[in-house]
């Protein structure tokens, strides 16, 4: 999937005060024929047009890890550094069967810490109305459990297939997504930013 402006994020000392958010996008879905790298190209093409924030693509479908989770297996082992050196989050995520794709659970029951006192955005989208809003509402439980931030306000994709034209194309500005993706962006970038001057005067401990 192409997208605009990404860093590979290396470990190393904490962002200086003003330096742009380490904001990492996960694609949730893996599925042949999947619509999530429309969705997913979408939101980085206009995430990627903001100065104050630098963007690192995890698409699951590339990293295929394994269902039983170990610290030592090389595909967490590579995803591991891209994570830790996050210091925000959006996931773009279909809804499956009102809850969130299985490989997308498995990535995030693969880490701990690299999730922890982080924020977490979401960019959710379904055939049906709920706009993948169950799958948000079970991740905000999920991420619970890491100390994580979710978002308030999300971007939500009703009937997702409706945003398509007749050539099968989804549009590079879908109605209604970009106020409330800057919405997303600048709650996200608020407390990536307040937990970044947090952290420096005290590491957060769970
Ligand atoms: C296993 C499965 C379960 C699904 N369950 C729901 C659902 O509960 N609610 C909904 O709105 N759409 C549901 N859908 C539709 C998907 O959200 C829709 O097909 C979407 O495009 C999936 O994302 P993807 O194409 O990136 O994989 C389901 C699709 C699949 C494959």
């Amino acid at each position: 999937m192409e997208s605009p402006q990404v860093s590979v994020p290396v470990p190393g000392p904490p962002p200086a005060a003003g330096a742009p958010v380490k904001v990492v996008v996960v694609v949730a879905s893996v599925r042949e024929g999947r619509l999530a790298p429309d969705v997913a190209g979408w939101f980085t093409a206009l995430a990627g047009r903001r100065d104050d924030l630098g963007l690192d693509v995890v698409d699951v479908a590339d990293h295929a890890l394994p269902g039983s989770l170990d610290a030592q297996d090389p595909v967490a082992a590579a995803l591991r550094p891209r994570l830790a050196a996050a210091e925000a989050f959006v996931l773009i995520v279909p809804e499956y069967n009102r809850s969130v794709p299985g490989p997308l659970k498995t990535l995030i029951d693969s880490f701990q810490a690299e999730w922890e006192a982080k924020p977490v955005g979401f960019v959710s989208y379904g055939l049906s109305l709920a706009g993948g809003v169950r799958a948000v509402e079970h991740l905000r439980q999920v991420f619970a459990e890491f100390h994580a931030v979710s978002m308030k306000d999300a971007v939500l994709f009703p009937r997702i297939l409706d945003h398509y034209d007749a050539q099968g194309r989804f549009p590079a500005e879908p109605e209604g997504a970009e106020a409330a993706a800057k919405l997303l962006l600048d709650q996200l970038l608020w407390w990536a930013r307040a937990l970044r001057d947090a952290k420096s005067v005290r590491p957060y401990g769970s």
